[in-house]
């Protein structure tokens, strides 16, 4: 539990879209290891917040609920260690993982090197770093709290893509759509051997954000399942709402 009762959430991903709209919208419900691999989310930080020059003295409201930013390359030895080293000491518990950090890269398995020589990293960051990350906090946190974990309502939300539930077969995004396929498969397997320890794992399955659906609509669905009794299940979220698909 942590230190003032907030649920803790340690988030990959933290800098990009999704990961920016989750910090903006919900640090004031969870405390935020926030993972960044290169410049910061523009969020308030342990390190940096936001000043009104028409103001300087008065403390804007983005500033209430600053997240603990951590810089880490997740596919470099020993970093996902780290990042858990880094929450447990600031937080003391970890409650939810939400692994939203990803790669896409767009171009054809032939006439291009850019596909086929970016499979393993595609594969690594999208599917090899969520079930590593997950399976650590796991190992080092979980599976002997069987009672509180139950108790804190903890889960893994993987962030996929409708692309690792369906073939685009004009995307390009060959790589990307089988690592998030994979992603989906490792969470499942996650919901079983997981909920051993009274641990959820679930999948969230966005179309294109924030195009075709906004971006807070996606961030909004990834708290829903971490806060649900959800185990084991995918939820899309398209043109058509939040809606569960039946897997295999
Ligand atoms: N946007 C969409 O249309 C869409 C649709 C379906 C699913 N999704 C999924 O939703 C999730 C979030 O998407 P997004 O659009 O917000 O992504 P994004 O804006 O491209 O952000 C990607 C994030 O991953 C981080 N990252 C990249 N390589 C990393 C590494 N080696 N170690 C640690 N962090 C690393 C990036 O950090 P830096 O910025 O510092 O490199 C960034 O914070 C992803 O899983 C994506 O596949 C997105």
């Amino acid at each position: 539990v942590s230190r003032n009762g907030k649920p803790v959430c340690l988030l990959t991903g933290a800098s990009g879209r999704f990961g920016t709209a989750f910090c903006r919208r919900y640090a004031e419900r969870f405390h935020i290891a926030a993972v960044h691999r290169g410049e910061p989310p523009e969020v308030a930080t342990q390190g940096q917040r936001f000043v009104d020059p028409l103001a300087p003295g008065h403390e804007p409201p983005e500033n209430a609920d600053p997240v603990f930013v951590i810089r880490a390359d997740l596919t470099e030895p020993g970093e996902i260690d780290r990042v858990i080293d880094l929450t447990l000491a600031r937080f003391d518990a970890i409650d939810h993982v939400v692994n939203a950090a990803a790669r896409v890269v767009t171009a054809p398995l032939v006439d291009a090197r850019a596909q086929v020589d970016s499979l393993e990293d595609q594969f690594r960051l999208n599917a090899v770093v969520p079930a590593r990350l997950a399976a650590a906090v796991a190992q080092r946190h979980w599976r002997t709290r069987d009672a509180e974990n139950r108790r804190r309502n903890r889960s893994v939300v993987n962030v996929s893509s409708v692309s690792g539930l369906y073939v685009y077969g004009d995307s390009d995004q060959s790589g990307y759509s089988a690592s998030k396929a994979a992603l989906n498969f490792l969470t499942c397997h996650m919901a079983a051997e997981f909920g051993r320890f009274g641990v959820r794992a679930n999948v969230l399955a966005p179309t294109t954000f924030p195009a075709l659906v906004p971006t807070e609509t996606v961030v909004d669905a990834a708290v829903a399942l971490a806060e649900g009794d959800a185990s084991g299940e995918v939820l899309v979220v398209d043109e058509a709402g939040a809606h569960y698909v039946e897997r295999g």
